[in-house]
């Protein structure tokens, strides 16, 4: 059996689901650090099951716990947090998860001698983008509790760099779907909310023209991306995880008509909307993580709607 083995913070929830196989395909032993509030327990069972995946039922802001946990393991995934949403109707409880939680779990990475750590950062770190694509070296304008404890997270990963010489990569998700996803997923939501309407033979209802945009990226793309950042070459760097193509939500309507395959025609709801849009520079996770997203967004949303028929 190999020595390598991952602490894997939020290992329970939705993107470590995609990621874990691709671990243990690579002979990664997994110890998954979770409290379960949102994790997928027959999931984690599944994996458990194999021999090769453990389950500690903890809390993040437990600093023992996860000091005792990441002894001996020779690399770390953190992803552990609670969502947007939530941080913004509670921002004492996101702040006390996602800085106390991230703390944690640097401070004793760093001690331990964990190899690399790769950290779930986020797009929503750039606040409402000034161009497009949007770049690494951009000027960050974190929003809400939790863009600000993603902002916070790489900065401290910088510190424990300096200080301890802990390696690592700070992940910048774009617009993550795919199978097993919430339907409350803040920015993702209204794939789902398409796709139920859809279903019921109704149009889909878009606010304004439908300008806005996301740059959506497949998880088991992403997943890929994780494990790279865990072993490439160059490291320390926010990286952006997207496709770099921009999907307005009036396209995303339409790929979603005729994955489905129902005969309507989305319903314009005119209304003045703030147009954000997004897509990511990924020049950088090619270069460094010699990573490339392979899953076109009209092949992924044709596919989820297959699975969840
Ligand atoms: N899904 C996206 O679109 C997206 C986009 C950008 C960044 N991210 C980041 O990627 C990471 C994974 O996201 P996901 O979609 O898989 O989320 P998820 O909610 O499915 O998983 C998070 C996991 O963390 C666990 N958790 C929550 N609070 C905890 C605590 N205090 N202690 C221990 N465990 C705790 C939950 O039980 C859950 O299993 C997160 O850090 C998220 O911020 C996700």
């Amino acid at each position: 059996m190999s020595d390598k083995k991952v602490f894997f913070t939020g290992g329970a929830g939705f993107i470590a689901a995609h990621t874990i196989p691709l671990l243990l395909e690579r002979d990664y032993s997994v110890v998954i650090y979770d409290n379960m509030t949102r994790g997928d327990r027959d999931r984690v069972n599944e994996f458990v099951a194999t021999g090769k995946v453990e389950l500690v039922e903890k809390d993040v802001r437990y600093g023992g716990g996860v000091r005792e946990a990441i002894r001996g393991c020779t690399h770390a995934i953190h992803f552990a947090t609670v969502s947007i949403n939530k941080s913004i109707a509670d921002p004492h409880e996101s702040i006390d998860i996602n800085m106390t939680g991230n703390h944690n779990v640097f401070a004793a990475a760093a001690d331990e001698g964990v190899q690399r750590l790769v950290f779930a950062s986020s797009a929503s770190v750039y606040g409402d983008p000034q161009k497009l694509p949007m770049h690494e070296d951009d000027q960050l304008n974190p929003l809400t509790p939790y863009c600000i404890s993603k902002r916070a997270g790489e900065d401290l990963l910088g510190f424990y760099q300096r200080q301890k010489g802990l390696s690592w990569n700070a992940l910048r998700f774009f617009n993550v779907y795919g199978p097993g996803q919430k339907i409350e997923a803040y920015y993702t939501s209204v794939i789902n909310h398409f796709i139920q309407r859809l279903r019921a033979g109704q149009a889909p209802v878009i606010d304004g023209k439908g300008e806005q945009s996301m740059d959506f990226i497949h998880v088991t793309d992403l997943a890929k991306s994780v494990v790279a950042a865990l072993e490439s070459e160059q490291a320390n760097l926010p990286i952006n995880i997207g496709t770099g193509i921009d999907t307005s939500i009036a396209t995303l309507a339409k790929i979603l008509i005729d994955a489905v395959g129902v005969d309507v025609e989305p319903q314009f709801n005119p209304r003045d909307v703030l147009v954000s849009r997004r897509a990511a520079d990924i020049t950088r996770a090619r270069e460094v993580l010699g990573w490339e997203p392979t899953i076109s967004v009209q092949q992924g949303m044709t596919e989820l709607v297959k699975a969840s028929a």
